[in-house]
């Protein structure tokens, strides 16, 4: 199933559950979480301390994307923290096995993150393994970015390594995302969008959230109908 997962980046910080309460009510069904420590990115966001706050606050599982130096060091204090998805940056420690492996024996689901300069090839020896690769179509940092055009490309590429070795890896992509682009996304092959400032700055967020999730179902039914058809 395609998910729109709004990115509390953009959200309103002093009413955070009440954000939350209205794109849970708009249909999202997963949070997407951003971690910035100011060192593998020129910008600082929140921590474990914030994410439990958010878990309790919430029902909406949270998708817990780390944009940190040595990631491996804090895995524990998210998963504690209540992250029910990790996804961890590969230009972010030479240690991405140890980290997915990790993850995965904490029973939560473990993706790694790619770079708009970093190619695919830095993903395919841990493919196999992991449950979602996050294309990043920004670089990392900041909400309300331009969509980096050739980040199609490159989930079109992705999305045959996975169908060529039949694996169960979803594909996530994250930034600069809107009504505009997003179709162009999901015929790339993603299937988890993550979604910031058009949602949550947006006059009606709700509204956005749900005509962009209807974008989603009509893509689906067209897939649908595709290969009942033979197609
Ligand atoms: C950027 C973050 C994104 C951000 C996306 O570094 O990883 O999740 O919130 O925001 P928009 O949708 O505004 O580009
Ligand atoms: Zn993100």
């Amino acid at each position: 199933m395609i998910e729109i997962l709004p990115s509390i980046l953009s959200a309103d910080f002093a009413n955070l559950a009440e954000e939350m309460r209205m794109v849970e009510e708009a249909g999202a069904t997963m949070l997407h979480v951003d971690v910035m420590d100011g060192h593998f990115v020129p910008n600082i966001t929140i921590g474990p301390p914030v994410i439990q706050c958010i878990h309790k606050a919430t029902s909406l599982p949270l998708d817990v994307h780390l944009m940190i130096s040595q990631p491996e060091r804090y895995l524990r204090h998210f998963i504690d923290a209540g992250a029910d998805l990790i996804s961890v940056q590969v230009e972010s420690t030479p240690h991405v096995d140890r980290a997915i492996q990790f993850i995965k024996e904490e029973n939560r689901k473990a993706g790694v993150v790619l770079n708009p300069a970093t190619p695919l090839a830095m993903v395919e020896e841990v493919l196999e393994i992991v449950d979602h690769v996050l294309v990043m179509s920004v670089n990392p940092g900041f909400g309300g970015q331009k969509f980096i055009d050739n980040s199609l490309d490159k989930i079109s590429r992705l999305k045959e390594m996975i169908e060529e070795a039949e694996l169960d890896c979803r594909i996530e992509v994250d930034g600069g995302i809107d009504r505009e682009n997003l179709r162009e996304v999901l015929d790339a092959g993603a299937e988890m969008i993550v979604v910031g400032s058009h949602i949550f700055h947006a006059p009606d967020p709700a509204e956005v959230l749900r005509e962009m999730l209807s974008i989603a179902r009509e893509f689906e039914r067209e897939k649908e109908v595709g290969s009942s058809a033979g197609y």
